[in-house]
Protein backbone atom coordinates (compact mmCIF):
# COMPACT_ATOMS: atom_id res chain seq x y z
CA UNK A 1 0.00 0.00 0.00
CA UNK A 2 1.32 3.70 -0.44
CA UNK A 3 1.41 5.41 1.97
CA UNK A 4 -1.33 8.09 3.49
CA UNK A 5 -2.33 9.97 0.59
CA UNK A 6 -4.28 12.66 3.29
CA UNK A 7 -1.48 15.38 2.73
CA UNK A 8 1.02 15.96 -0.14
CA UNK A 9 2.55 19.18 1.05
CA UNK A 10 -0.73 21.82 0.87
CA UNK A 11 0.32 25.36 2.61
CA UNK A 12 -1.66 24.49 5.85
CA UNK A 13 0.37 22.24 7.55
CA UNK A 14 0.30 18.57 7.97
CA UNK A 15 -0.94 17.74 11.01
CA UNK A 16 -2.08 14.35 13.11
CA UNK A 17 -5.16 14.52 11.72
CA UNK A 18 -3.62 13.82 7.93
CA UNK A 19 -2.67 10.34 9.20
CA UNK A 20 -5.64 8.59 7.93
CA UNK A 21 -6.87 5.15 8.01
CA UNK A 22 -3.44 3.01 8.05
CA UNK A 23 -5.84 -0.55 8.43
CA UNK A 24 -3.56 -3.12 6.44
CA UNK A 25 -0.23 -1.28 6.87
CA UNK A 26 2.36 -3.04 9.17
CA UNK A 27 5.08 -0.69 10.89
CA UNK A 28 7.97 -1.83 12.94
CA UNK A 29 9.00 1.07 15.47
CA UNK A 30 11.49 0.38 17.33
CA UNK A 31 12.53 2.13 20.80
CA UNK A 32 9.06 1.74 21.36
CA UNK A 33 8.64 0.80 25.02
CA UNK A 34 9.87 4.71 25.84
CA UNK A 35 9.43 8.06 24.92
CA UNK A 36 8.79 9.04 21.17
CA UNK A 37 8.77 5.65 19.64
CA UNK A 38 6.01 4.64 22.24
CA UNK A 39 3.93 7.41 21.36
CA UNK A 40 4.34 6.97 17.63
CA UNK A 41 3.18 3.53 17.98
CA UNK A 42 0.25 4.59 20.32
CA UNK A 43 -0.89 7.13 17.24
CA UNK A 44 -0.36 4.53 14.67
CA UNK A 45 -2.51 1.91 16.87
CA UNK A 46 -5.13 4.42 16.94
CA UNK A 47 -5.09 4.76 13.62
CA UNK A 48 -5.73 0.86 12.66
CA UNK A 49 -2.00 0.10 11.75
CA UNK A 50 -0.79 -3.28 12.29
CA UNK A 51 2.29 -2.17 14.93
CA UNK A 52 5.25 -4.12 15.23
CA UNK A 53 6.71 -2.77 19.00
CA UNK A 54 10.64 -4.02 18.44
CA UNK A 55 12.46 -3.46 21.63
CA UNK A 56 15.20 -5.11 24.16
CA UNK A 57 13.37 -5.58 27.07
CA UNK A 58 10.83 -8.20 27.34
CA UNK A 59 8.95 -6.70 30.86
CA UNK A 60 9.06 -3.30 29.42
CA UNK A 61 7.38 -4.58 25.99
CA UNK A 62 4.60 -6.41 28.00
CA UNK A 63 3.87 -2.63 29.98
CA UNK A 64 4.05 -1.07 26.92
CA UNK A 65 1.63 -3.65 25.06
CA UNK A 66 -0.74 -3.21 28.18
CA UNK A 67 -1.17 0.26 28.44
CA UNK A 68 -1.29 0.49 24.42
CA UNK A 69 -4.20 -2.07 24.63
CA UNK A 70 -5.91 -0.28 27.33
CA UNK A 71 -5.45 2.98 25.44
CA UNK A 72 -6.52 1.31 21.87
CA UNK A 73 -8.60 -1.84 23.19
CA UNK A 74 -8.87 -3.49 18.81
CA UNK A 75 -5.10 -2.19 18.69
CA UNK A 76 -3.76 -4.65 16.18
CA UNK A 77 -0.35 -5.12 17.96
CA UNK A 78 2.52 -7.72 17.47
CA UNK A 79 6.03 -7.96 18.92
CA UNK A 80 9.80 -8.01 18.33
CA UNK A 81 12.62 -8.24 20.58
CA UNK A 82 15.65 -7.15 19.92
CA UNK A 83 18.72 -5.15 21.27
CA UNK A 84 20.08 -3.12 18.49
CA UNK A 85 23.60 -3.15 19.92
CA UNK A 86 24.38 -6.49 19.56
CA UNK A 87 24.08 -7.88 16.28
CA UNK A 88 23.61 -11.32 16.61
CA UNK A 89 20.35 -10.55 18.42
CA UNK A 90 19.69 -8.01 15.61
CA UNK A 91 19.98 -10.96 12.89
CA UNK A 92 17.67 -13.12 15.18
CA UNK A 93 15.10 -10.57 15.48
CA UNK A 94 15.04 -10.55 11.33
CA UNK A 95 14.88 -13.82 11.33
CA UNK A 96 11.71 -13.58 13.75
CA UNK A 97 10.64 -10.93 11.40
CA UNK A 98 9.84 -13.91 8.55
CA UNK A 99 6.51 -14.12 10.40
CA UNK A 100 5.35 -10.75 10.01
CA UNK A 101 4.87 -10.58 5.74
CA UNK A 102 5.21 -7.98 4.16
CA UNK A 103 6.31 -4.18 6.20
CA UNK A 104 5.57 -1.12 4.87
CA UNK A 105 7.37 1.17 7.38
CA UNK A 106 10.38 0.35 9.54
CA UNK A 107 10.68 3.33 12.16
CA UNK A 108 13.96 3.35 13.20
CA UNK A 109 13.42 5.67 16.14
CA UNK A 110 15.52 3.38 19.29
CA UNK A 111 18.80 5.14 20.29
CA UNK A 112 20.68 6.33 23.58
CA UNK A 113 22.34 9.98 23.74
CA UNK A 114 26.02 10.48 25.37
CA UNK A 115 26.44 7.13 27.21
CA UNK A 116 29.71 6.60 29.30
CA UNK A 117 32.13 4.74 27.19
CA UNK A 118 31.24 1.33 26.49
CA UNK A 119 32.27 -1.50 24.22
CA UNK A 120 29.46 -3.95 23.09
CA UNK A 121 29.48 -7.29 22.16
CA UNK A 122 31.08 -7.12 19.02
CA UNK A 123 33.42 -4.36 20.04
CA UNK A 124 31.89 -1.32 19.00
CA UNK A 125 31.28 1.72 20.92
CA UNK A 126 27.40 1.31 22.26
CA UNK A 127 26.37 4.86 20.81
CA UNK A 128 27.55 3.98 17.12
CA UNK A 129 26.22 0.40 17.84
CA UNK A 130 23.26 1.76 19.22
CA UNK A 131 22.35 4.66 16.72
CA UNK A 132 23.90 3.50 13.43
CA UNK A 133 25.20 0.06 13.20
CA UNK A 134 22.50 -1.91 14.49
CA UNK A 135 19.42 0.16 12.67
CA UNK A 136 21.63 0.00 9.48
CA UNK A 137 21.96 -3.78 9.24
CA UNK A 138 17.60 -3.92 10.87
CA UNK A 139 16.92 -2.53 7.88
CA UNK A 140 19.36 -4.40 5.19
CA UNK A 141 18.11 -7.71 6.86
CA UNK A 142 14.03 -6.01 6.61
CA UNK A 143 14.94 -4.38 3.22
CA UNK A 144 12.93 -7.58 1.42
CA UNK A 145 10.12 -6.94 3.54
CA UNK A 146 9.94 -3.67 2.94
CA UNK A 147 9.88 -4.41 -0.97
CA UNK A 148 7.66 -6.88 -0.35
CA UNK A 149 4.88 -4.02 0.56
CA UNK A 150 4.78 -2.76 -2.64
CA UNK A 151 6.19 0.63 -1.35
CA UNK A 152 8.21 0.61 1.81
CA UNK A 153 9.72 3.22 3.30
CA UNK A 154 12.31 3.37 6.47
CA UNK A 155 11.54 6.35 8.26
CA UNK A 156 15.30 6.76 10.62
CA UNK A 157 15.12 9.78 13.77
CA UNK A 158 18.45 12.00 13.79
CA UNK A 159 18.18 15.14 15.57
CA UNK A 160 18.93 19.08 15.57
CA UNK A 161 22.19 17.42 17.72
CA UNK A 162 23.75 16.21 13.79
CA UNK A 163 24.67 19.77 13.17
CA UNK A 164 27.09 20.14 16.16
CA UNK A 165 28.93 17.03 14.26
CA UNK A 166 32.17 18.30 12.58
CA UNK A 167 33.05 15.29 10.67
CA UNK A 168 31.51 11.67 9.98
CA UNK A 169 32.08 8.94 12.13
CA UNK A 170 34.46 7.62 9.46
CA UNK A 171 37.62 5.99 11.74
CA UNK A 172 37.57 2.24 12.73
CA UNK A 173 34.69 1.28 14.41
CA UNK A 174 36.62 -1.39 16.32
CA UNK A 175 39.91 0.54 17.66
CA UNK A 176 39.67 1.93 21.26
CA UNK A 177 39.25 5.95 21.38
CA UNK A 178 42.26 7.77 22.40
CA UNK A 179 39.79 10.24 24.18
CA UNK A 180 35.83 9.31 24.21
CA UNK A 181 33.88 12.16 23.74
CA UNK A 182 30.44 11.18 24.75
CA UNK A 183 28.72 14.16 23.37
CA UNK A 184 30.61 14.65 19.86
CA UNK A 185 29.97 11.29 19.66
CA UNK A 186 26.07 11.01 20.27
CA UNK A 187 26.42 14.47 17.49
CA UNK A 188 28.17 12.13 15.35
CA UNK A 189 25.72 8.87 15.13
CA UNK A 190 22.57 11.73 14.38
CA UNK A 191 24.63 12.42 11.41
CA UNK A 192 25.10 8.91 10.81
CA UNK A 193 21.07 8.65 10.56
CA UNK A 194 21.57 11.68 7.75
CA UNK A 195 24.17 10.39 5.72
CA UNK A 196 22.37 6.65 6.11
CA UNK A 197 19.17 8.29 4.74
CA UNK A 198 20.21 10.06 2.18
CA UNK A 199 22.49 7.12 0.61
CA UNK A 200 19.70 4.37 1.19
CA UNK A 201 17.17 6.23 -0.68
CA UNK A 202 19.84 6.61 -3.60
CA UNK A 203 20.97 3.39 -3.47
CA UNK A 204 17.10 2.30 -3.56
CA UNK A 205 16.22 4.49 -6.17
CA UNK A 206 19.15 3.46 -8.82
CA UNK A 207 18.46 -0.54 -7.41
CA UNK A 208 15.08 0.50 -9.20
CA UNK A 209 13.18 -0.82 -5.77
CA UNK A 210 10.11 0.51 -4.31
CA UNK A 211 11.19 1.77 -1.17
CA UNK A 212 12.38 5.34 -0.18
CA UNK A 213 14.23 6.04 2.80
CA UNK A 214 13.23 9.53 5.29
CA UNK A 215 14.34 11.00 8.52
CA UNK A 216 12.72 13.49 11.40
CA UNK A 217 13.99 14.65 14.42
CA UNK A 218 11.77 15.57 17.60
CA UNK A 219 13.26 19.05 18.46
CA UNK A 220 13.24 18.86 22.36
CA UNK A 221 11.48 16.82 23.79
CA UNK A 222 10.29 14.83 27.37
CA UNK A 223 11.71 11.59 27.37
CA UNK A 224 14.06 9.15 29.11
CA UNK A 225 17.15 10.18 26.72
CA UNK A 226 19.41 12.35 28.90
CA UNK A 227 18.53 10.08 32.46
CA UNK A 228 19.35 7.33 30.51
CA UNK A 229 22.78 8.41 28.59
CA UNK A 230 23.77 9.80 32.35
CA UNK A 231 22.91 6.83 34.53
CA UNK A 232 22.31 4.08 32.46
CA UNK A 233 19.27 3.27 34.84
CA UNK A 234 15.67 3.87 34.24
CA UNK A 235 14.45 5.42 37.90
CA UNK A 236 15.79 6.42 41.23
CA UNK A 237 18.17 9.15 42.01
CA UNK A 238 19.65 11.18 39.52
CA UNK A 239 17.24 9.44 36.78
CA UNK A 240 13.94 11.15 38.30
CA UNK A 241 15.77 14.63 38.51
CA UNK A 242 16.91 14.52 34.80
CA UNK A 243 13.42 13.09 33.89
CA UNK A 244 12.05 16.01 35.72
CA UNK A 245 14.27 18.49 33.84
CA UNK A 246 13.78 17.30 30.94
CA UNK A 247 10.06 17.67 31.60
CA UNK A 248 10.09 21.10 32.22
CA UNK A 249 11.83 22.19 30.04
CA UNK A 250 11.11 20.55 27.13
CA UNK A 251 7.91 20.02 24.82
CA UNK A 252 5.90 16.77 25.36
CA UNK A 253 7.04 13.59 23.60
CA UNK A 254 3.83 13.70 21.89
CA UNK A 255 4.61 16.54 20.36
CA UNK A 256 7.90 15.41 19.38
CA UNK A 257 6.54 12.25 18.01
CA UNK A 258 4.52 14.46 15.37
CA UNK A 259 7.63 14.93 13.09
CA UNK A 260 8.05 10.89 12.99
CA UNK A 261 4.39 10.29 12.33
CA UNK A 262 4.45 12.56 9.51
CA UNK A 263 8.02 11.27 7.92
CA UNK A 264 6.08 7.63 8.65
CA UNK A 265 2.76 8.55 6.79
CA UNK A 266 2.80 11.75 4.26
CA UNK A 267 3.17 11.54 1.02
CA UNK A 268 7.00 12.78 1.04
CA UNK A 269 9.15 12.07 -1.74
CA UNK A 270 12.31 10.36 -0.76
CA UNK A 271 15.30 11.83 1.14
CA UNK A 272 13.02 14.27 3.28
CA UNK A 273 13.62 15.82 6.69
CA UNK A 274 10.56 16.75 8.71
CA UNK A 275 11.03 18.12 12.02
CA UNK A 276 9.48 21.10 14.02
CA UNK A 277 8.76 24.63 12.65
CA UNK A 278 9.32 26.42 15.60
CA UNK A 279 12.65 29.07 16.55
CA UNK A 280 15.75 26.31 16.66
CA UNK A 281 13.83 23.74 15.32
CA UNK A 282 12.77 23.14 18.89
CA UNK A 283 9.37 22.24 19.22
CA UNK A 284 6.27 22.64 17.04
CA UNK A 285 4.65 21.65 14.41
CA UNK A 286 6.47 19.19 12.22
CA UNK A 287 7.16 20.06 8.20
CA UNK A 288 9.72 19.40 5.82
CA UNK A 289 13.28 21.07 7.37
CA UNK A 290 16.97 20.90 5.53
CA UNK A 291 20.06 19.60 7.27
CA UNK A 292 23.91 20.75 7.33
CA UNK A 293 26.18 20.51 4.43
CA UNK A 294 28.03 17.37 5.66
CA UNK A 295 25.07 15.48 5.84
CA UNK A 296 24.86 16.05 2.67
CA UNK A 297 28.66 14.76 1.40
CA UNK A 298 28.38 12.29 -1.36
CA UNK A 299 31.69 10.83 -0.21
CA UNK A 300 31.25 10.73 3.77
CA UNK A 301 27.47 9.27 2.66
CA UNK A 302 29.15 6.72 -0.03
CA UNK A 303 32.31 5.58 2.93
CA UNK A 304 30.03 5.70 6.03
CA UNK A 305 27.58 2.85 3.83
CA UNK A 306 30.79 0.98 2.87
CA UNK A 307 32.44 1.03 6.11
CA UNK A 308 28.90 -0.34 7.89
CA UNK A 309 28.56 -3.23 4.99
CA UNK A 310 31.96 -3.85 6.48
CA UNK A 311 31.63 -3.91 10.45
CA UNK A 312 27.93 -5.57 10.16
CA UNK A 313 28.61 -7.85 7.49
CA UNK A 314 25.66 -7.17 4.95
CA UNK A 315 25.82 -5.61 1.53
CA UNK A 316 22.96 -4.49 0.42
CA UNK A 317 20.63 -2.64 -0.87
N1 LIG B 1 14.03 13.44 23.17
C1 LIG B 1 14.63 14.34 22.41
O1 LIG B 1 14.60 15.55 22.68
C2 LIG B 1 15.35 13.91 21.19
C3 LIG B 1 15.98 14.90 20.40
C4 LIG B 1 16.61 14.52 19.23
C5 LIG B 1 16.61 13.19 18.83
N2 LIG B 1 16.02 12.25 19.63
C6 LIG B 1 16.06 10.85 19.16
O2 LIG B 1 14.82 10.24 19.39
C7 LIG B 1 15.01 8.82 19.47
C8 LIG B 1 14.15 8.25 20.59
O3 LIG B 1 14.64 8.71 21.83
P1 LIG B 1 13.69 9.19 23.03
O4 LIG B 1 13.92 10.65 23.18
O5 LIG B 1 12.32 8.70 22.87
O6 LIG B 1 14.44 8.48 24.26
P2 LIG B 1 14.02 7.34 25.29
O7 LIG B 1 12.78 7.74 26.02
O8 LIG B 1 15.24 7.09 26.11
O9 LIG B 1 13.72 6.09 24.36
C9 LIG B 1 14.75 5.42 23.72
C10 LIG B 1 14.27 4.05 23.28
O10 LIG B 1 15.36 3.38 22.63
C11 LIG B 1 15.46 2.10 23.20
N3 LIG B 1 16.82 1.54 23.13
C12 LIG B 1 17.95 2.04 23.65
N4 LIG B 1 18.99 1.21 23.43
C13 LIG B 1 18.48 0.16 22.75
C14 LIG B 1 19.03 -1.05 22.26
N5 LIG B 1 20.32 -1.36 22.44
N6 LIG B 1 18.23 -1.90 21.60
C15 LIG B 1 16.92 -1.64 21.44
N7 LIG B 1 16.33 -0.52 21.90
C16 LIG B 1 17.11 0.36 22.55
C17 LIG B 1 15.03 2.26 24.63
O11 LIG B 1 14.71 0.99 25.17
P3 LIG B 1 14.50 0.79 26.77
O12 LIG B 1 13.10 1.27 27.05
O13 LIG B 1 14.68 -0.68 26.93
O14 LIG B 1 15.53 1.62 27.47
C18 LIG B 1 13.84 3.17 24.45
O15 LIG B 1 12.69 2.44 24.09
C19 LIG B 1 16.51 8.60 19.62
O16 LIG B 1 17.05 8.13 18.40
C20 LIG B 1 17.06 9.99 19.92
O17 LIG B 1 18.38 10.18 19.45
C21 LIG B 1 15.39 12.57 20.78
Amino acid sequence: MTPSAGWSGRSSGWSRDDIGDQTGRTFVVTGSTSGLGREVALELARNGARVVLAARNPDKLDDTEAALRRAVPDADLDRLLVDLADLGSVRRAADDADRLGPVDVLVSNAGVMATPYRRTVDGLELQMATNHFGPFLLAGLLLPRLVASGGGRVVTVSSNGHRLARSAPLGDPQAAPGRYQRWPVYCQTKLANLLFTYELDRRLREAGLRVTAVAAHPGYSATHLLSWGQTLRSSGGLTSILDAAMRATAQSAEAGAQPILMAATAALPGGSYVGPRGPGEWRGAPHVVTSTRLSRDRDAQRSLWELSEKTVDLTWP
